[in-house]
């Protein structure tokens, strides 16, 4: 589970999404409809869902009822969010103009990992009304460990790697430390869901992601057959454990609450 990790750095792969923009939207999970019940309290929430990709958090929290504007970089993306009918603001949101407007919540879906936390936490502070809060979201979907292991060892072959746990963990431990650093107080939810993927489902959705969305096409075809071939007719039984930290302000205190 490397979805932690932040690899904002490494802008190949943070603007890769576009080229596979209707495969990602397809093929994508959406969140689980716990998650989004614990964000969406009331009708009319304001949100703000940085980092939107195609819409898929959006399009789930504006039908739980919420305000939703997106704010998306890259245009392919942009352009399937907007076709959902969520307004966006096309920009990074270290570039993004806040001009002074608060929000009830503000969402990171599987984003937050691309964005300068530098940047991007103080920036948040005053960007979340009092009360509000801020939740960063990550589907964390991952093959049972017999079938992993040997995906993993010909991806690897490929320059495809996964984090260990151990890393994942210290990801996390990282960046809540940071959170906490910019006077956020964290809670952690997470959601776990069995699913099963058909052989070909479970390809798409591995390359909408950005390692292997980068690949060289003929690497990206090879590597494809081979997992292919490894899993044959069976599918691929995974697990979700599907993770949000909500943060709210802890220099807001109960009283001054909204
Ligand atoms: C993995 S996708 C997540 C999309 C969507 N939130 C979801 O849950 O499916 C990450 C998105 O972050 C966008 N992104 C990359 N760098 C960004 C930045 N600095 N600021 C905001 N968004 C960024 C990418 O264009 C991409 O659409």
């Amino acid at each position: 589970m490397a979805e932690l990790t932040p690899v904002f750095t490494d802008r190949r792969r943070a603007e890769s999404f576009g080229s596979v923009a209707d495969e990602y939207d397809r093929h994508r999970p959406r969140y689980p409809r716990a998650l989004i019940e614990w964000l969406v309290t009331a009708p009319g929430l304001t949100v703000l869902d940085v980092g939107a990709g195609t819409g898929i958090l959006s399009a789930q929290l504006a039908s739980a009822g919420a305000d939703v504007l997106a704010v998306e970089p890259d245009e392919q993306m942009a352009a399937r969010c907007l076709a959902k009918g969520i307004p966006v603001e096309r920009s990074t949101f270290e570039q993004w103009q806040p001009r002074d407007r608060t929000f009830d919540l503000v969402t990171f879906g599987q984003s937050f990992h691309w964005v300068d936390p530098d940047v991007a936490l103080p920036k948040l502070a005053s960007l979340v009304t009092a009360g509000g809060r801020l939740a960063l979201m990550w589907n964390r979907i991952m093959a049972s460990d017999s079938t992993r292991r040997g995906l993993e060892r010909i991806s690897a072959e490929y320059g495809v790697t996964t984090p260990a746990s151990t890393s994942a963990n210290n990801a996390e431990t990282a960046l809540q430390a940071l959170l906490r650093r910019a006077e956020f107080t964290v809670e952690r939810v997470e959601v776990r869901e069995e699913l099963h993927y058909s052989t070909e489902d479970w390809l798409s959705l591995v390359f909408t992601h950005s390692n292997h969305v980068v690949l060289e096409p003929a690497a990206k075809t090879q590597l494809r057959a081979r997992l292919r071939d490894v899993l044959g007719d069976e599918g691929v039984s995974a697990t979700n454990d599907a993770l949000a930290l909500i943060c709210t302000r802890s220099d807001v205190t109960p009283a001054s609450r909204g």
